[in-house]
């Protein structure tokens, strides 16, 4: 098994006549007059190999049979193939059948809706699409580390069970070991001193808080994992455990901040054009025609900067119907973002210095008073996809504003404490993986961009 060549390669890589081992699963098996024909896919690529097997192989019979799923171990020589769109065939001498499937295989070959194909979340990595998303997915992680390891940022792994809600907004998942049949009470309330950490503990939705930790140590950091939300959202751009990348940069201000997003984000859309070729076009025919041509406009283009007031008034001005009112102080839907990314603007665009009462208490206050340098980037088609601010470096107006949204201080005693020593301007964002791979693939919804989505009411699989 070792001397295995992927499928990918195999078509490559190799000249007509090579002899080699390849690996897979059929996904269609044509069994004709003079030989059987099955196309082998084994995740490496789009494209499956043709195997053609003839009656001279032992086990010819059994081979007629197999069905769609079948994982095969195959020897054989490339030829060239005189079938249309496709380079080789494989002219098998052995076809060995590791696990067969039936025709209660529930991926028979034809073509499947994306909703159905979540109840099968277990095997649709075996199909065109899922495979195409899921090697992007792959190598767009790659690419989120090398641009920070090319530009000398820190990667740290901040906790995932956390004490903080750092957003502020009420949705961290509870982490106990308590019975939650009988838990210890004071009061009538839940006594979380009993608990295992001797507090009430959540998972993570967001790691900036120890992320700002660090990068007022090593400068520039990144952080790169799961987060969680248990926000009851149940959007195509919502997932309840979804990833999420966080730089952070210390002795800068909201401007290098987005300078910093839109090198980012245009370097990932060159990094998919030049590295994920031949699943994009793979996207670009099935799913949404324009989605090269877009984002090769983005790789090249500057963005758009735009004051969340002038957006407002923007909004104000627009001929469209909103479901939700637009008002200065209220925060912008996603119908709101989207129409102004693709109407107003038509491409990505910066919206800056929100109201501080829509925006998490960690967001400097801007010399008006009533706005926090904020900054969310909006794209065509998936809204927000970057959200990131600079950060309240002065203890005095941190201390002010947390009281005011009515933060705890004892919990965060440790954030305050670096306001105190060596104290800094610094900024930060996070760009939502997920919603990243929306854009780059065409997929429309997030249940189609994870491997096993979690969302209300489904952690199946
Ligand atoms: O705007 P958010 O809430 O910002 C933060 O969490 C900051 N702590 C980031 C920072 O400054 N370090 O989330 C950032 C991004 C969003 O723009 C979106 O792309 C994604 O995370 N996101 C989600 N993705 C999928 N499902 C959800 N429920 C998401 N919530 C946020
Ligand atoms: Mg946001």
């Amino acid at each position: 098994m070792r001397d295995r060549t992927k499928i990918k390669a195999a078509l490559a890589e190799f000249p007509s006549g090579t002899a080699l081992q390849v690996a897979g699963w059929a996904r269609s098996v044509r069994v004709g007059k003079e030989v059987t024909f099955i196309a082998l896919n084994d995740g490496s690529c789009v494209a499956s190999l043709q195997v053609v097997a003839g009656p001279e192989l032992p086990n010819y019979a059994e081979i007629c049979r197999i069905g769609t799923g079948t994982a095969l171990v195959v020897r054989g020589r490339l030829a060239e193939s005189p079938a249309a769109g496709q380079k080789y065939e494989l002219q098998a001498d052995c076809v060995e059948i590791a696990g067969l499937a039936d025709e209660t295989y529930p991926m028979q070959k034809k073509r499947h809706g994306f909703e159905y194909l979540r109840t099968v979340a277990h095997l649709r990595p075996r199909t065109n699409t899922f495979g195409a998303v899921f090697r992007v997915r792959s190598s767009l992680a790659l690419a989120i580390h090398q641009f920070f390891a090319e530009r000398g940022f820190l990667y740290v792994h901040t906790p995932i069970i956390t004490a903080n809600d750092c957003e502020g907004a009420g949705e961290l998942f509870r982490v106990t070991t308590l019975d939650m049949a009988h838990p210890p009470l004071v009061e009538d309330e839940v006594d979380y001193n009993e608990d295992f950490f001797g507090q009430a503990t959540g998972l993570t939705v967001s790691g900036q808080l120890e992320g700002e930790l660090f990068a007022l140590a090593f400068t520039d950091i990144y952080t790169f994992g799961p987060t969680f939300r248990a926000e009851n959202s149940n959007t195509a751009r919502h997932a309840a455990e979804f990833w999420m990348i966080e730089p952070e940069i210390a002795f800068a201000d909201l401007m290098a901040d987005a300078e910093l997003a839109e090198e980012f984000f245009r370097y990932l859309c060159r990094y998919t054009l030049d590295n994920c070729r031949e699943d994009l076009e793979f996207f670009n025919e099935h799913l949404d025609n324009g989605l090269i041509a877009r984002i090769e406009k983005v790789a090249g283009t500057r963005f758009a900067v735009m004051e969340y007031t002038e957006a407002v008034n923007e909004l104000k001005k627009a001929k469209a119907k909103f479901e939700f009112p637009v008002e200065w102080g209220l925060d912008l839907q996603s119908e709101h973002e989207r129409y102004i990314t693709e109407q107003v603007i038509g491409g990505p665009l910066f919206i800056i210095n929100y109201p501080k009462e829509i925006k998490a208490f960690y967001m400097r206050m801007n010399d008006d008073n009533r706005t926090v340098a904020a900054m969310d980037l909006l794209v065509p088609k998936v809204g927000e996809i970057i959200g990131g601010s600079q950060r309240e470096e002065r203890l005095d107006l941190l201390t002010e504003r947390m009281n005011e949204v009515g933060i705890d201080h004892t919990g965060l005693w440790w954030y305050m404490d670096t306001r105190r020593w060596g104290s800094c301007p610094h900024a930060g964002f996070g760009l939502g993986f997920e919603r990243l791979l929306m854009y780059l693939t065409g997929m429309e919804n997030i249940r189609d961009v994870i491997p096993f989505p979690r969302t209300p009411r489904h952690a199946e699989f």
